[in-house]
């Protein structure tokens, strides 16, 4: 049997969803280019696009947002199995663990597109209360859901920070949102679909994509990236920081590469133009300066392997901008992503999917004669 290291090159599915050209740095969601999408429209809008196909007319957002905004109750459950959790639970975990205890009941769930239309708004208000309670856990404030606003991206801030929040960070906060919606099939949507396979229920499978988006090479990206620039510090040490762990000590550096492109995420640019609008203190700035000198310095190493910097290089800078510590950058992308987790999932199921059951290459023994211990 030919194995493939990482799946590459192997296609697990057709897709409507989304088009990824890696050679040309081309995004677009069922036909739309990112950048429009991002300057024109609201993560209730193109997630209705991603779970139904086209972009909704008004009454359609109206029904749409409102389906949404009676999710954000989340049970008395799981709100207890949220507070329950340690003080110094990074975001992500507490996203992980939430959706976990939101399967419950959930057993016999049929992916049916009734019971999607009805589940994935209500997931995606779930997943906006989930995120808000976990930021609000980790800065010690009391649990706090969110509110019917005039957007999504709105009533999530508001509810993480008690409605201080500027119309420059809700604008960032949806662009984010857009940005991150989907992305095909990376690791953390295949394990979603692996899950949902087996006919498992929404909540649990987007549990099980909640932890594959977890690790450093994945979603964790953009934690690991604004990592290095406060391990860097000032931007006077980005060249011998660089010398001494990616050329000597030959550390990735995150933020770059990528399995799909070749060349610059189309994402990168969008981020780096908002985290670049928003630095505007001391601080900021100087972090934004370490970025720039960090990223050139990559591409003149790593351009000619065809690895250029990826959407997370810029994410947590943006984010940080708007407010958020650096463990709650992981949860933002998972609130995001939900929809394209569940869109995937859905469009699996609906074109006949079967159960993901790939095999392995057996390289063991051969028949052994067995001697328990008490024959020994
Ligand atoms: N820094 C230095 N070298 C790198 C990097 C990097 N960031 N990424 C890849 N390479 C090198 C590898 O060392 C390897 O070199 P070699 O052929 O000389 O051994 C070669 O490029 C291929 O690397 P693979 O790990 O095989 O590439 P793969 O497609 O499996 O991995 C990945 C892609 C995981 C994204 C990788 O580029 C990486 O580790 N990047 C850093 C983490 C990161 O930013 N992840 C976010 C990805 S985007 C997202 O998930 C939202």
């Amino acid at each position: 049997m030919e194995i493939s290291n990482g799946l590459e090159d192997v296609c697990i599915k057709n897709t409507a969803l989304t088009f990824i050209d890696g050679e040309k740095g081309v995004l677009r969601y069922r036909g739309y280019g990112i950048k429009d999408l991002v300057e024109k429209c609201s993560y209730e809008e193109v997630s209705f696009l991603m779970l139904f196909g086209e972009l909704p007319d008004r009454k359609e957002l109206a029904q749409f947002t409102s389906d949404i905004q009676k999710g954000y109750a989340l049970p008395e459950f799981t709100r207890r199995v949220i507070s329950s959790l340690p003080d110094d639970s990074d975001a992500l975990s507490v996203f992980e663990t939430a959706f976990a205890s939101l399967s419950c009941g959930e057993d016999g769930f049929v992916w049916s597109r009734e019971n999607i239309a009805r589940k994935a708004p209500e997931a995606l208000g779930r997943a906006s209360a989930v995120v808000a309670a976990a930021f609000r856990h980790m800065v010690d404030k009391e649990m706090k859901m969110p509110v019917p606003t005039d957007s999504y991206a709105g009533s999530f801030l508001n509810a993480c920070f008690d409605g201080d929040v500027s119309r420059q960070s809700v604008t960032v906060m949806n662009r984010a949102l857009v940005l991150y919606a989907d992305h095909e099939v990376p690791a953390s949507t295949t394990a979603a679909i692996v899950s949902c396979s087996t006919l498992s229920d929404m909540y649990s499978s987007i549990a099980a994509a909640v932890a594959a988006l977890k690790g450093p090479l994945h979603g964790g990206a953009a934690e690991a990236a604004y990592a290095q620039f406060e391990d860097i510090g000032s931007p006077e040490n980005v060249d011998s920081w660089f010398q001494k762990n990616v050329v000597e000590g030959r550390r990735r550096l995150m933020g770059f590469g990528h399995r799909v492109y070749r060349t610059y995420d189309p994402r990168m640019a969008i981020f780096k133009s908002m985290a670049r609008e928003l630095s505007t203190s001391a601080e900021e700035k100087r972090t934004l300066e370490i970025a720039e000198k960090l990223e050139k310095l990559g591409v003149e190493r790593f351009s000619p392997k065809q690895i250029f910097p990826n959407t997370d290089f810029y994410s947590g800078t943006a984010f940080k901008c708007i407010g958020f510590p650096i463990h709650m950058f992981t949860a933002l992308f998972a609130l995001s992503r939900t929809v394209g987790w569940i869109a995937h999932m859905s469009e699996y199921i609906e074109n006949g999917g079967r159960i993901m059951r790939p095999r392995a290459n057996y390289t063991g023994h051969g028949p052994r004669v067995l001697q328990s211990a008490s024959q020994k």
